[in-house]
């Protein structure tokens, strides 16, 4: 029987090369590499055994059923998108190793008295709307009008990506879960830091998932001609942006256990010989505690308008999206911690700085995650690796932590 870790690690290898981009890995929402990879992730699944369904807002969904018709169902999975020149684990691995994990029950025609669905989501980096977990925000109902008007860079509508890409926008409604007959939701998924490798242990238990906050800025000056306009006279968008951006870091550096980034910008008309008049840029402030990730946007924008002022500069900020801090399921995670136990010396248990998909499914059902350790801690980038090895571990607690929940199911 060939190593189920091995197939794993083929299959995030083949994934990895399916991008919209010839120079790096980038898959988007509803982009054309997002329709191959759902073709490609939907084929193991059935190979796998899985009914395989696309909703409408084109999450690739997998059905094992239970032992009895209308059991309730355990979700299984993590995202199909990618940020840009991303690394192949990010959100597939998740995706990969459930489908390994029912491929193990298949193996031996095994029914759990409840049955599992495996969710490939199309979106949650967010980088196309800037809006995060697109795919998992419709299956916990969570997706409004306001969302579905977004424009991208390209001043497409979601709402039109979403047809173009062979999804149903007017039946987003279907596409949530009836949390009634939801056990939970396990997603395993690299840990994207450095805990797990200074602890030597392949795998951890999330505790809680950091809240974001996510806004756009606008700094709007004055163009003007670069070898004619003195210094004294400048409105410069660019340079109220960059004061801000390095006040952003000061902030954020001086709060224990806050994360702020300036991640994206775009300066208009963006010629070298003209000032820039308008900067557009993001934010993205992330803490384990939201009082203290709210006070933090206060004041940020507080200190943009201060900036903005002083330079004759107008600025306006918009909060895009947040999530709330979440804590992840006791009764799921104890059931992980139980099947680690089996594989791993010691419980390593860890808050996450990343934000997931667990973080919205926990708004319907119980949501825990398993992390692997990765290389570095080296995530969001090509060299983003996990091993064989590892992978083999987590895939053995993700199976026993089944078997522990099938023989527990009656007090769940
Ligand atoms: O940005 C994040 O935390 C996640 O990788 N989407
Ligand atoms: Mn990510
Ligand atoms: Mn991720």
């Amino acid at each position: 029987m060939k190593d189920p870790a091995a197939t794993v690690m083929e299959r995030i290898e083949a994934l990895g090369h399916v991008s919209d981009d010839a120079t790096c890995l980038t898959r988007t929402f509803c982009s054309p590499a997002m329709r191959r990879a759902n073709g490609l992730v939907g084929s193991w699944m059935r190979k796998a055994g899985l009914e395989v369904r696309e909703d409408a807002i084109g999450n690739v969904i997998g059905h094992y059923p239970g032992a009895t018709p209308h059991c309730k169902v355990l979700l299984l999975g993590s995202h199909l998108d990618t940020v840009r020149n991303a690394g192949k684990f990010d959100g597939p691995l998740g995706v990969i190793m459930a489908i390994a994990c029912v491929e193990h029950l298949r193996g031996k025609r095994l029914r759990l008295p409840f049955a599992i669905e495996v969710c490939g989501f199309a979106d949650e980096e967010g980088v196309r709307y800037q809006s995060a977990c697109l795919g998992s925000r419709a299956v916990a109902g969570l997706l409004d009008d306001m969302d579905l008007r977004r424009t991208d860079g390209r001043g497409v509508s979601m709402v039109d990506a979403i047809r173009h890409f062979g999804g149903q926008p007017a039946r987003m409604k279907q596409a949530r879960f009836d949390a009634d007959r939801l056990l939970g939701y396990v997603e395993a998924h690299i840990e994207q830091g450095p805990v797990l490798e200074e602890e030597n242990m392949a795998v951890g238990i999330v505790t809680a998932i950091a809240g974001q906050s996510r806004y756009q800025f606008t700094f709007t000056g004055r163009a003007g001609h670069a070898g004619t306009t003195p210094m004294r006279l400048r409105r410069d968008a660019l340079c109220a942006a960059a004061e801000f951006i390095l006040a952003v870091e000061g902030y954020a550096a001086r709060k224990a256990g806050l994360v702020a980034t300036v991640g994206q910008i775009q300066a208009a008309p963006n010629a070298s010989n003209v000032i820039p008049g308008t900067v557009i840029l993001t934010l993205d402030v992330r803490h384990q505690i939201d009082s203290i990730r709210l006070t933090a946007g206060v004041q940020l924008q507080k200190l943009a308008r201060q900036i903005a002022a002083a330079r004759r500069v107008k600025v306006s900020s918009q909060l895009v999206q947040q999530t709330p801090s979440v804590a992840c399921a006791s009764k799921l995670s104890s059931l992980l911690e139980r099947a680690t136990k089996i594989h791993q010396s010691r419980i390593i248990r860890l808050p996450s700085g990343a934000g997931h998909d667990a973080a919205i499914l926990a708004g319907i059902t119980p949501a825990a995650i398993l992390f692997i350790r990765c290389k570095g801690g080296i995530s969001h980038h090509p060299n983003e690796s996990a091993s064989r090895h590892d992978v083999r571990i987590a895939l053995a607690v993700l199976n026993d932590f089944l078997r522990l929940l099938a023989s527990e199911y009656g007090r769940f």
